[in-house]
């Protein structure tokens, strides 16, 4: 179904972003017939492109970041049409009477700050000035959304400045993640789930998302972040919040967003010592995370896990294990829902243990497995063993149902949709840093230095002590 016809503008409009996600997120929409005629993208930046000059970057960053659909010259052709340039002093004056003169009237109007946060009070003042700014008027922002709770604020209160809560679209590329949004589907979708779905049966939860790159070119910006701001007090977060919420009462913005809060905000303080850090060594044709980052003395950590608790009713008692870090031995992200052992087997002791897990895949190859436990075939008596009950959504549901749809793709359609369910709203990253600002002063203040570990590795032997010491271990990372 297309939208109602719309201009974006992308400030930082050839940059790393806008070529590798948000230009190409539009094309793929654009062929699929949602982005309506007379839609229009401007880019916006400092260099003197001209029209030409973009649509150059543009047809560029397709044929980079696009795949096939870039080869379709027709397609390519008419989503050019849309394409404009302005360019302007985001901090100055110079450019924004051109950018005016560009906008339409009567349309949704999408501002997209694809720049540092230090851009984001002077473009927003510039809107207001120049009167680019109307009711159908929304501004996109993109993390770090802060570095921790004061920067986190300052942001807040310089976009509040300008723009109401109801126009701002924090984007935390998770949400816009299938499998993620499928997780309420899940949850509450189904009658299986939600009974279970408490500190009663269910023993504990995991967390990982593991990556197998490092930090490779963006080692400044990484340096001076970590996994526990990096990924952590967003993605993470953001994650746990989806498992642990109550249901909403409806699936509308506030109604999901006050639920994730109450999550954040019933989180204990993480303990020292049910947390572990990491950084990753050099591996044959692999730098190390220090060399990477340009510091041979860097204490920032690649990887995160811990042991995070949520104290409220239905989860006093059931810990929630995270983990993330670069450079491990794959990618994968996977919720692991384990369930507590049946209370008496009447098979006996020789039967084992054995507890049903619920895996929710969110990438690669995206599906939902339930591991349940039948009887061994054949007539050795009563054997128990685990099968898995797998679904994979490209199996299930066909190879255009997942992962085809980028995350941004479907975030860029809310914003001019207007819909910010899958967008952090002002109180919900405050409540994040709360959280997460004691952890990164703890290990200032003690002078910690993460764990060395080997790449393409689990992540440090201490990640794995964590689980020990509480009788539990991690599911396998592939
Ligand atoms: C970004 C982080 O937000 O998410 C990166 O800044 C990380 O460090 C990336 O690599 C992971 O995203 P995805 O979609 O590849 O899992």
């Amino acid at each position: 179904i297309p939208v109602d016809p719309f201009d974006l503008v992308i400030f930082g409009g050839s940059g790393d972003l806008a070529r590798r996600k948000i230009l190409p997120a539009l094309f793929r929409r654009f062929r699929a017939g949602q982005m309506p005629r007379g839609a229009r993208i401007v880019g916006a930046g400092r260099r003197d492109l001209g029209r030409d000059g973009y649509r150059a970057v543009v047809v560029e960053a397709l044929r980079d970041h696009a795949g096939e659909a870039a080869q379709d010259k027709a397609a390519l052709g008419e989503f050019l049409d849309a394409v404009d340039y302005a360019t302007l002093d985001a901090a100055g004056t110079r450019g924004w009477d051109g950018l005016a003169a560009r906008l339409g009237p009567d349309r949704v109007r999408a501002f997209y700050f694809s720049v540092g946060p230090d851009l984001f009070g002077p473009l927003a003042e510039r809107i207001r000035r120049h009167d680019l700014a109307g009711p159908e008027t929304r501004v996109v922002v993109e993390k770090p959304f802060g570095r921790d709770l004061a920067t986190a604020r300052a942001l807040n209160a310089t976009l509040a400045a300008y723009f109401e809560e109801g126009q701002i679209y924090r984007i935390d590329h998770y949400l816009g993640k299938e499998t993620v949004q499928n997780l309420m589907a899940v949850r509450f979708g189904n009658m299986l789930f939600e009974p279970l779905w408490n500190s009663q049966y269910v023993d504990h939860i995991q967390i990982t998302v593991a990556e197998t790159v490092g930090v490779g070119g963006r080692g400044e910006y990484y340096d001076h972040a970590g996994a526990m701001r990096d990924m952590m007090q967003n993605h993470l977060m953001q994650l746990l919040c989806l498992i642990a919420m109550e249901p909403p009462a409806k699936f509308d913005p506030d109604a999901v967003r006050d639920e994730k809060l109450k999550v954040i905000r019933a989180l204990d303080p993480v303990l020292p010592h049910h947390i572990v850090r990491g950084q990753y060594d050099a591996a044959t044709g692999a730098p190390g995370y220090r060399e990477e980052a340009g510091d041979p003395r860097s204490t920032t950590e690649s990887y995160v896990a811990l042991r995070a608790h949520v104290s409220n009713w239905r989860w006093a008692g059931t810990p929630f294990y995270l983990r993330t870090g670069k450079r491990l031995v794959a990618r994968s992200s996977v919720i692991n829902v384990m369930f507590k052992d049946a209370p008496h087997s009447i098979f006996g002791a020789e039967a084992g243990r054995h507890a049903n897990v619920l895996s929710i895949r969110l990438q690669p190859n995206e599906g939902i497995t339930l591991k349940v436990t039948i009887k061994e075939p054949g007539p050795g008596g009563m054997r128990l063993v685990d099968v898995p009950l797998d679904m994979s959504f490209a199996e299930a549901l066909g190879p255009d149902s997942h992962e085809a749809t980028d995350a941004y793709e479907r975030l860029i359609m809310d914003v001019i949709r207007g819909n910010q369910t899958l967008f952090m709203r002002d109180d919900e990253v405050e409540a994040a840093w709360a959280w997460t600002d004691p952890v990164i002063a703890g290990w200032q203040g003690r002078g910690d230095v993460p764990k060395p570990y080997e790449s393409f590795s689990t992540g440090p032997g201490d990640a794995e002590l964590l689980m020990k010491r509480d009788g539990r271990r991690w599911q396998g990372i592939k």
